[in-house]
């Protein structure tokens, strides 16, 4: 059946290739970003998919914005069956050179961003009497992993917040459901200094996200042996963790 979807952070990356499969399988979209070119041209590459689909520049940071798109949304399609809230930021940088700006930045696309959409999303959907909010964590949650921290802390809030709003929001129909990626090759992870194991085209990712969220998955996590090692670094001793993750999270060139 056809569906009704927002996507946030459809631009580029994960975002936009979940844009592509959602498209191709018919659904009707509102996409989601800052960057109208690029949304624009997510769009072109649809028109010949017979779905309706729309784009709107979209600051997650701005909780005007966040509204005005979900106003649109609704005038635009009727019904927000399922929102894709997927913009996310990274670059917490080291403490060496720590800047609180750096985090609150972080912390105002990946937290505030799906916060906002939250807001706006939860009366439409309780009136509807369904609706799936799809958040995208991911398994970068498990602990606090230097040069990363900023990052790991937005993550780890943003599935704390989804998984106690699934079991909230169930009597209202409203699914959510929490998305945890491993590794994915995008703008987000192309200058990374380290070694990233496992890493998965865009492409492969989305679609894995996309057949999890239509097949009424509650939490997507992927690929298994990058899931193994977040759980295994969560049960670990932290004195362990600690000076294993130390010696891993030492960018090469530093
Ligand atoms: N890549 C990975 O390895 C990985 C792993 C786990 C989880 N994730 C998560 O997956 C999601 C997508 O990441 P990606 O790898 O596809 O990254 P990406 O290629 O860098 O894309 C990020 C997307 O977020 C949007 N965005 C950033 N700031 C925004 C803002 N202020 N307002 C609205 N949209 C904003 C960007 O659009 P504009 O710049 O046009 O606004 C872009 O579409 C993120 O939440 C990320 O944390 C990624």
């Amino acid at each position: 059946m056809t569906k009704n979807i927002i996507i946030t952070g459809a631009s580029r990356g994960i975002g936009r290739e979940m844009a592509l499969e959602l498209g191709k399988q018919g659904h009707n979209l509102l996409l989601l970003a800052r960057d109208e070119d690029k949304l624009k041209s997510v769009c072109d590459e649809l028109k010949d998919s017979n779905i309706s689909v729309h784009y709107l520049k979209c600051d997650v940071t701005e909780k005007s914005e966040v509204n005005d798109a979900i106003e649109y949304a609704k005038r635009l399609m009727g019904t927000i069956d399922i929102a894709i809230l997927n913009s996310g930021v990274a670059g917490s940088g080291y403490f060496k050179d720590f800047q609180s700006d750096k985090l609150r930045n972080i912390f105002d696309v990946n937290v505030f961003g799906i916060a906002y959409f939250m807001e706006g999303l939860i009366p439409i959907m309780k009136e509807q009497g369904y609706g799936t909010i799809a958040g995208v964590s991911s398994l970068a949650d498990l602990r606090g992993i230097p040069g990363n921290a900023a990052y790991c802390a937005s993550k780890s809030s943003v599935t704390f917040l989804l998984d106690a709003a699934r079991v909230e929001l169930a009597e209202y129909g409203i699914s959510v459901i929490t998305i945890k990626p491993g590794f994915v090759k995008s703008d987000m992870t192309a200058n990374n200094a380290f070694f990233m194991p496992f890493l998965m085209e865009s492409e492969e990712a989305a679609k894995i996200i996309v057949n999890g969220i239509m097949s009424g998955k509650k939490r997507i996590a992927f690929p298994l042996p990058m899931v193994f090692l977040s759980w295994l670094g969560k049960i670990v001793p932290s004195t362990l963790f600690e000076y294993l993750i130390g010696l891993y999270g030492k960018p090469i060139n530093q």
